[in-house]
């Protein structure tokens, strides 16, 4: 049995890596892609198989996709070329024969209003359309979006954001990993769609407090417009683009658009998923808070 996992030079395809390994599946089933497989070199250290993608290269899909029975498509990360490159990625998959792929979207794909939804939605529909059996992985927020932010927040003593008393379902992505590791190890997950988050659910008021809590310094939730707060992230030195995407996530969580209670995450892994309070009581105990 061989699994593909895409995006494995990045922080959750690595975690998924793991996570198989942790499962004993034998290194040699297990094929690592990505751009930049320097990144990953320990693994291939370990047995596990690197072939180099990228997604806007069709013949490194197929390549790398030969004889694999399974393949995790974990969404790109070039918002405004993934539908392209996501399709690459299927083509691939169908031309190799895969018995299942599994895709990382977005929660409640198909019923929000979110821009970053968008290119979920269209590849999931590419998939229904493939014919390939393939199983959806519809994950909400990282918990690690808010607590790598942590040093911020505290300089600041604000968390800033324009999702209002809505409250946002995130996980860790070790979590999710978990969980995209256990669908590829079970046998009957074609046609599956999973809506994956965290198990209590969390207003940006309350991560304040917590994070408050947990390092004993002043912390507030100051909500803003939408148009500021995406002023304030460009001012922070992100792309205006992606900027004005993140704020307008903010909004879908004010509508509850990243809000999961159907417990597939816990059902899936096996144990509670880890919450905001243990991340952020994790996070202000790094050398980095
Ligand atoms: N749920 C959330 O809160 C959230 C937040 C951010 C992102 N996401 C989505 O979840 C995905 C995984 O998250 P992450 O934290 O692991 O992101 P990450 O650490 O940035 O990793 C992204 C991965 O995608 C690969 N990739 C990007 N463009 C590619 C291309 N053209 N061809 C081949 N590989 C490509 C990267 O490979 P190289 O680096 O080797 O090029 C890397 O392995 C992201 O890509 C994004 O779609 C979700």
């Amino acid at each position: 049995m061989t699994m593909v996992i895409t995006g494995a030079t990045g922080q959750l395809g690595r975690l998924v890596v793991e996570a198989l390994l942790e499962h004993n599946v034998p290194a040699a089933q297990i094929v690592a892609t990505g751009r930049d497989l320097a990144r990953i070199g320990d693994l291939a250290d370990r047995g596990v198989q690197l072939r180099r993608v990228d997604y806007s290269d069709p013949e490194s899909l197929r390549q790398a996709f030969a004889g694999a029975d399974k393949v995790l498509l974990i969404s790109g990360s070039e918002v405004g070329r993934r539908l392209e490159q996501h399709r690459n990625a299927i083509a691939a998959a169908k031309a190799a024969g895969v018995r299942l792929i599994a895709y990382t979207s977005i929660a409640n794909a198909g019923s929000t209003d979110m821009q970053l939804a968008a290119e979920h939605e269209a590849t999931e529909a590419a998939l229904e359309e493939s014919g390939l059996p393939h199983t959806l992985l519809r994950n909400s927020w990282y918990l690690e979006n808010y607590t790598d932010r942590l040093g911020g927040y505290l300089e600041h003593g604000a968390v800033l954001g324009s999702a209002g008393d809505g409250r946002v379902s995130a996980a860790t992505r070790a979590d999710y990993a978990q969980a995209a590791a256990a669908v590829l190890l079970r046998d009957d997950q074609a046609g599956r769609v999973y809506e994956f988050g965290g198990d209590v659910p969390f207003s940006l008021s309350e991560l304040a407090e917590e994070v408050s809590a947990a390092t004993d310094r002043p912390v507030k939730y100051q909500d803003l417009p939408a148009e500021q707060y995406t002023e304030v992230l460009v001012g922070a030195g992100l792309p205006e683009g992606y900027a004005a995407i993140l704020a307008d996530s903010d909004l879908g969580i004010a509508r509850g658009e990243l809000l999961v209670t159907s417990g597939d995450l816990s059902t899936l892994i096996g144990r509670p998923a880890t919450t905001m309070r243990e991340a952020v009581q994790a996070a202000a105990l790094s050398p980095a808070a």
